[in-house]
């Protein structure tokens, strides 16, 4: 084992030796030594057809927003993926409201859409605000006005599957309302829910290297399930979902956006990368700072630690790469130029019992 790797190991086992038991499993320690100079593409596990779309196109010598948008446009048009796009899960009233936002590291500029309703590609749509704007963020009807502008069409984002889902988590909500569930004459305490209920958070983010070493990056959402109308998470925030700067790596992430939001994860997560630590690590301190700013008592299970999860990816200008969540189980996509597979995230914690 090299001095770094149980360097780190005794830092992330003595995260653990504090409070709360830790089980680490670094998936990468040492990409910085062998992917010297490399294109790669990391997305979400959600993304493994992102990122060969976008390796085919940087290997076409396209630059890596082109690719990463390219890449994650095949999620944001699946139907099956409900956490992203067309076929997203609802707000609260049943409209499926998207956001989404690109950034370029050569020329260090953004753009963001946010509870952007009808169109089913709000990262192309930040990417035309990123080219034909001063602006880097735009939210709701200005969105949509803006996006019509630009020649995008309208369409009822909401598929059946996802409005079943939608009536499944109104219909279960409460008690004290008039939406029940189907039920028959011996149905007791029904339309509420009696065990704990962990909402929908899923989105991709995509990064990735082109042949000149740019980076680039976007994250694409529908967001929190039946959120409050107008709630943005972090994924259309510049610094909170995603993050470039050319000259050290990107980041992104998927889960609980209220907590990328207030601790500026993604930027972070960047900086770190600055200071020289590897892409996975980078990624478990922010877990690490996350969790210690996690002061609310409603967020916490009764050991104290989060009753969410948050997951990290980041590249540095190396195409070193890694991945680390808060809780076991994660995991992520990755080409390296060879092939596209999925790679087990590193955790803080191990699989949490009162997590499903
Ligand atoms: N991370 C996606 C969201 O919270 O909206």
């Amino acid at each position: 084992m090299s001095s770094s790797r149980r360097e780190f190991l005794k830092k992330a086992t003595a995260v653990g030796a504090g409070a709360f038991a830790t089980g680490i499993i670094p998936s990468r320690l040492v990409n910085d030594a062998v992917a010297q100079g490399k294109t790669v593409a990391i997305a979400s596990a959600n993304g493994v057809q992102a990122v060969t779309r976008a390796m085919e196109l940087i290997r076409s010598g396209a630059d890596a927003l082109d690719a990463v948008i390219a890449g994650v446009n095949i999620v944001e048009n699946d139907p099956n993926d409900t956490s992203v796009g067309y076929g997203g899960l609802p707000n609260e009233l049943g409209v499926v409201e998207l956001d989404a936002a690109v950034m370029h590291g050569p020329t260090h500029r953004a753009g963001a859409v946010a509870s952007l309703r009808n169109i089913k590609n709000p990262s192309k749509v930040a990417r035309v605000l990123l080219e034909r704007t001063d602006h880097v963020l735009l939210v709701g009807e200005g969105a949509l006005q803006f996006a019509k502008a630009h020649g995008f069409k309208e369409e009822d984002l909401l598929t059946d599957l996802a409005r079943d889902e939608w009536l499944r988590w109104k219909e279960n909500l409460s008690t004290k309302d008039d939406w029940l569930p189907p039920h028959d004459e011996n149905s007791k305490d029904i339309g509420g829910l009696f065990e704990p209920f962990f909402r929908n958070t899923g989105t991709i983010h995509c990064s990735a290297i082109d042949q000149k070493g740019n980076i680039s990056c976007v994250t694409t959402t529908s967001g929190l399930a039946y959120k409050i109308p107008g709630r943005v998470g972090d994924s259309p925030i510049i610094g909170a979902g995603l993050y470039v700067d050319n000259q050290v790596g990107a980041a992104g992430s998927t889960g609980r956006g209220e907590a990328n939001l207030i601790n500026c994860s993604c930027v972070m997560i960047v900086e770190y990368m600055r200071q020289g630590k590897s892409p996975e690590q980078a990624c478990l301190e922010v877990c690490k700072r996350i969790v210690d700013n996690n002061k609310m008592r409603r967020l916490k299970f009764d050991d104290g630690r989060p009753n969410f999860n948050v997951k990290f990816y980041a590249v540095n200008n190396k195409g070193g790469y890694g991945s680390c969540c808060i809780y076991e189980g994660g995991e992520f996509a990755v080409h390296d130029g060879t092939s596209a597979k999925y790679v087990p995230s590193a955790y803080l914690y191990a699989k949490h019992p009162q997590l499903r």
